[in-house]
């Protein structure tokens, strides 16, 4: 069986990630959208909130699962028995990074592809930080994240 792993911080999940997720789950027998901690990062959602809203955000596709992680993803797929590690691409300026990641999985786990995805155009210039800004502010945030992270930003930011 073809599992696929969609790592990400997820804080919180956008629409630009859930194009990514229905696109996959269309390819893959088995997509895990696993939520990571990325290093220099201070989530304002816990783990648990993260995993719970992709969770209502993905329920209407069977073959996806949502887990979390906590050391690293080399170790998390190959523990899965993923083959495939699917990210991404909004822009030029994700390169980089995405370059330096996929190679170092490559060293840390041979066997292991990373295949990337380019983001719907509607969502090219989407963010996590950008939504978390823009609802800090009381901005609208509707069309961009799903309804139920919407509420969850608006209750976050109403008691914070
Ligand atoms: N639509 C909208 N936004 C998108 C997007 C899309 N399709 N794809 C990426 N983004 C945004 C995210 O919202 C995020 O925004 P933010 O920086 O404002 O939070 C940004 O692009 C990149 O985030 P993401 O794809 O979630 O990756 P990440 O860099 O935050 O997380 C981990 C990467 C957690 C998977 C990585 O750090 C990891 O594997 N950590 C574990 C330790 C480890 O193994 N490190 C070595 C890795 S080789």
């Amino acid at each position: 069986m073809l599992i696929a792993v969609y790592p990400g911080s997820f804080d919180p999940v956008t629409n630009g990630h859930l194009d990514i997720i229905e696109r996959a789950s269309g390819i893959f027998k088995h997509l895990i959208i696993a939520v990571g901690k990325h290093a220099g990062k201070d989530p304002l959602f816990s783990t648990a909130e993260r995993v719970e809203m992709i969770k209502e955000a993905t329920k209407h596709l069977p073959n996806v699962e949502v887990d979390w992680f906590d050391g690293l993803l080399a170790d998390y797929v190959r523990e899965k028995g993923a083959k495939i590690i699917v990210r991404g691409l909004r822009a030029v300026s994700d390169f980089d990074y995405e370059l330096q990641m996929a190679l170092t999985l490559k060293k840390l786990a041979p066997t292991v592809e990373t295949v990337f995805m380019m983001t719907n155009s509607k969502y090219i210039y989407l963010s996590s930080s950008i939504i978390k800004e823009i609802a800090g502010y009381g901005g609208c945030i509707k069309g961009l994240v799903p309804d139920n992270v919407e509420a969850a930003l608006r209750r976050k930011f109403k008691r914070g």
